[in-house]
C-alpha cells in the first residue's frame, strides 16, 4: 500500500512549445477566447477551432472547463482529443480546480495508448480567466506536464510514496448507518462483512440485481456454467422449451440472488443489522426515493461506501459514448445521486472503489480511469470540506476476486502481477477506513500493472 503524495515543484520540463509555436484551442466557453488572447499576448500562434484537426504543434482542450453533466465533459474532451491527435503534438486537457472532473485519468491513458501523442491534464487552480490565461502561459513555457497548476507558478503532482504498513488495528466506532454501494456482491461485499465484524450499525447494501429466489426443486450451482447445465435439464424434465438467451439471463439472475442472500447472512453473522436496497445508483429518482425511505427507517447515512462499478474496456480511439456513460453511470452519476440524496454534513466515514488505472492509467480503460480519477477528486474535496471525517480513495490493483474473472487473473499472473487477496484487501479496507491517517486521502493498493 501506498500513499498518495503531492509533490510541489517547477521543474518538470515534459515537453517544449516555445514561443512562436501554433497552438488550437477547441471553442468550448467564455475561457476560450481569453486563453487565445493570452497566448498569442506571448508570441505564440494561437487560434480558436470549434473542431481542431491536427494540423498544430499543440490543441488546447477546453471543454472540461464547461458546466455540462460530467459525461458529456468527459465525452467531448475525449472527441477533441481524438481530433487534435497527431504524431509528435501536444495534446492538453484542461480541468477546474474542486470540481467533479478526472480527465488526468484520460491523459495518462492515452500516453500508454498514444506514445507518440504528449497528453496532459492540468487543472487550474485560479479563480479568475485572467488568472488561468497566465498560469497556462507560464505553464507552456516551463513544459509542465500533468497536475495541479497553482496559482503561485508551481505544478503539484501526485505520486505514489514509499510503501506504508496497513494500519493493523482501528479505533472503536460508534454503531453507525452505513450506505456501501455494490456491497451485496464482488469485493465490495467481503469489505462490508469486514466492516460489520469492525463497526456493526446497520448496513445498507445496494446493488442493481434483485433478490431472486431460488428455483424449487433446482440443483443447487455455484458457477454460472454448471447452473445452465442444470437449468437446461430442469427445464426438460418439466417439459417447457427455453431458450439459451433465456437460460443465461436465469443463471446469472439465480446466481446474482444467492450471492445477496449469502452476503446478507454474512453480515448478520459479523454482528451488523443487514439491509438490501435494490437500486440502480445511477437512476437520480430512484436514489433520492430509496434512500429517504431508507433513513427515515434507520436514521441519518454516516457511512458512505461507494462500490459500484462496471467496465466497458475499448481502446480510446474506438470508444463509444454509450459505453462512456454506462462507465460512468454507477461511479459519477451514481455517487452525485447519493451526495444529493444524503445530508454530507453527518458522514464521519468516506470510503470510494477507485483502481489503480486511475492513478496510472491503463489501455482500453480511458472511460473507467477517468471515472475512478473523478471520484478521487470529489473524495479530495470531502476531505477539505468534512475535516473531522475520515475520507479514503482507494487506487486498488488487481483483486482475486470481482470483475477479475478467471481469465483475467490469468493474464495478470503471467504478467507476474500479484492479485489482492479477497481477505487482505478486505481487512486493508476497513483498517485504513476506520483507523488510518485522516491526512492520506489516496492510496494505491496492490501491484499496479501500469508502473512497468
Ligand atoms: N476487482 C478488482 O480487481 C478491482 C480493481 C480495482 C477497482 N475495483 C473497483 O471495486 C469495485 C467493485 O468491483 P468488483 O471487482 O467487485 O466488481 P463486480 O464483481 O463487477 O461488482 C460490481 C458491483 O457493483 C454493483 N453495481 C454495478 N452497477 C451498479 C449500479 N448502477 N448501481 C448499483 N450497484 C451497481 C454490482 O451489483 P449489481 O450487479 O447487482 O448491480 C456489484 O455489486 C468497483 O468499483 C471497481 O471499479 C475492483
Amino acid at each position: 500500500m501506498r500513499p498518495v503524495v503531492w509533490r510541489t515543484g517547477n521543474e518538470a520540463r515534459a515537453f517544449n512549445l516555445p514561443p512562436g509555436a501554433s497552438i488550437d484551442v477547441t471553442e468550448a466557453g467564455d475561457a476560450s477566447a481569453v486563453i487565445v488572447q493570452a497566448l498569442t499576448q506571448s508570441g505564440y500562434r494561437a487560434r480558436l477551432v470549434s473542431q481542431p484537426d491536427g494540423s498544430s504543434n499543440a490543441t488546447i482542450v477546453t471543454e472540461g472547463l464547461t458546466s455540462q453533466d460530467a459525461a458529456s465533459r468527459h465525452w467531448l474532451v475525449l472527441q477533441a482529443a481524438k481530433h487534435g491527435r497527431r504524431n509528435g503534438s501536444l495534446i492538453l486537457l484542461l480541468q477546474p480546480n474542486r470540481a467533479a472532473s478526472g480527465l488526468e485519468g484520460l491523459s495518462r491513458t492515452l500516453r500508454k495508448e498514444w506514445p507518440d501523442v504528449d497528453t496532459f491534464a492540468w487543472t487550474i487552480q485560479g479563480d479568475t480567466q485572467a488568472d488561468m490565461g497566465a498560469q497556462i502561459v507560464r505553464a507552456l513555457k516551463q513544459g509542465f506536464g500533468d497536475g495541479i497548476l497553482s496559482t503561485s507558478g508551481a505544478l503539484m503532482v501526485p505520486e505514489a510514496g514509499e510503501p506504508l504498513e496497513p494500519p493493523t488495528a482501528h479505533e472503536a466506532v460508534q454503531p453507525a448507518v452505513w450506505l456501501v454501494t455494490g456491497g451485496a456482491r464482488g469485493v465490495t461485499a467481503a469489505c462490508a462483512i469486514e466492516l460489520a465484524r469492525a463497526a456493526g450499525g446497520t448496513i445498507l447494501l445496494a446493488g442493481r440485481s434483485a433478490e431472486t429466489p431460488w428455483t424449487e426443486g433446482l440443483a443447487h450451482a455455484g458457477d454460472l456454467k454448471t447452473l445452465r447445465g442444470s437449468l437446461v435439464e430442469h427445464s426438460r424434465q418439466n417439459g417447457a422449451r427455453v431458450s439459451p438467451a433465456e437460460i443465461d439471463r436465469t443463471a446469472r439472475a439465480l446466481l446474482a440472488g444467492a450471492e445477496i442472500r449469502e452476503t446478507l447472512a454474512s453480515v448478520r453473522a459479523a454482528g451488523a443489522n443487514a439491509v438490501y436496497l435494490p437500486l440502480d445508483a445511477g437512476d437520480a429518482a430512484a436514489v433520492a426515493k430509496t434512500l429517504s425511505s431508507a433513513q427515515h427507517a434507520y436514521g441519518p447515512i454516516t457511512g458512505l461506501v461507494h462500490g459500484a462499478g462496471v467496465l466497458a474496456d475499448r481502446l480510446a480511439a474506438d470508444k463509444t459514448e454509450a459505453e462512456l456513460r454506462r462507465v460512468f453511470g454507477p461511479k459519477v452519476d451514481g455517487l452525485n445521486n447519493i451526495l444529493n440524496s444524503i445530508d454530507v454534513g453527518q458522514l464521519s466515514h468516506v470510503g470510494f472503489f477507485s483502481s489503480a488505472a486511475a492513478f496510472f492509467g491503463n489501455r482500453g480503460q480511458a472511460d473507467y480511469a477517468m471515472a475512478n480519477a473523478l471520484l478521487a477528486s470529489a473524495g479530495r474535496t470531502l476531505a477539505e470540506d468534512l475535516p473531522a471525517a475520515r475520507v479514503k480513495v482507494f487506487h486498488w490493483g488487481p483483486w482475486a476476486g470481482g470483475m477479475v474473472d478467471s481469465a483475467l487473473a490469468s493474464h495478470f499472473e503471467a504478467q507476474g502481477i500479484p492479485l489482492i487477496p479477497v481477505d487482505e484487501g478486505a481487512r486493508i479496507f476497513v483498517n485504513e477506513l476506520l483507523g488510518g491517517d485522516r491526512s492520506q486521502v489516496e492510496l494505491v493498493v496492490g501491484e499496479a500493472w501500469a508502473v512497468a
